[in-house]
């Protein structure tokens, strides 16, 4: 599908089909698309638990009690729940790490560029560290990011998703030991197949977008 074909066809998805599970072959293409995507400094912050049985599901809908019920179903009745988490810290075993990845992926023609990349990404790391005091809410954008990648990337497959923040992260930080592993939760995002009688769909509730006058200016 392409992208506008694909922008138009996506909606936030309220009703999943339960009987709908998404295939083996889709599913391989939905990790690579959370994996791929872009991040500043290549940072890739960022931990994806991916409920991919009712008993994942469960769990993760422990996420939805009390004042998220609304979102329950949407966790129960999709084929995947993708629980996106951010890094809590990125100290320099984790900077040694990501520079072996990418040296072992041949990113590096010569040492310099190697040492130049390192030291561009330590330099951002500490802005945000120390300058601006922001450095996790830095790599949580960067999971942000992710995220609209993969709606529009899943939505070019045809698979519906409904992005949910109306999620208890303090409970699935817990349900998943996700801080003594140095992360937290973000975002969680249901995948799988709309019903007919969803009430979003596009036809019986058409999208709504602010204007390009009023969100644009042109130069
Ligand atoms: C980060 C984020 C969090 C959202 N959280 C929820 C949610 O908890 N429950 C829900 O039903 N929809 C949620 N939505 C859906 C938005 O309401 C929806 O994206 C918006 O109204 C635009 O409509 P569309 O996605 O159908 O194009 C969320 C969307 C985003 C991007």
């Amino acid at each position: 599908m392409n992208v506008i074909k694909a922008l138009n066809w996506r909606y936030s998805t309220k009703d999943f089909d339960p009987n709908k599970k998404i295939s083996e072959k889709d599913f391989v293409k939905v990790k690579e698309i959370l994996r791929m995507s872009p991040s500043s400094t290549n940072l890739q912050p960022w931990h994806f638990i991916i409920a991919n049985s009712d008993e994942g599901k469960k769990r993760m809908a422990k996420g939805t009690q009390g004042f998220f019920i609304f979102n329950e179903a949407k966790i129960l009745n999709a084929s995947h729940v993708i629980l996106f988490c951010s890094r809590l810290s990125a100290d320099n075993d984790y900077m040694q790490h990501l520079l072996d990845v990418e040296d072992n992926d041949g990113r590096f023609p010569n040492e310099e560029i190697k040492q130049n990349v390192n030291g561009g990404r330590n330099a951002f790391a500490a802005i945000h560290k120390y300058d601006l005091k922001d450095l996790q809410h830095w790599m949580e954008k960067q999971v942000y990011l992710n995220i609209g990648n993969f709606l529009l990337g899943v939505a070019t497959l045809g698979i519906d998703a409904c992005p949910m923040e109306g999620v208890d992260m303090k409970a699935l930080d817990e349900e998943f030991g996700l801080r003594e592993k140095g992360f937290t939760a973000i975002t969680a995002v249901s995948i799988g197949y709309r019903t007919e009688s969803d009430f979003n769909t596009t036809d019986k509730t058409p999208k709504s977008r602010l204007s390009e006058q009023e969100t644009m200016t042109i130069l």
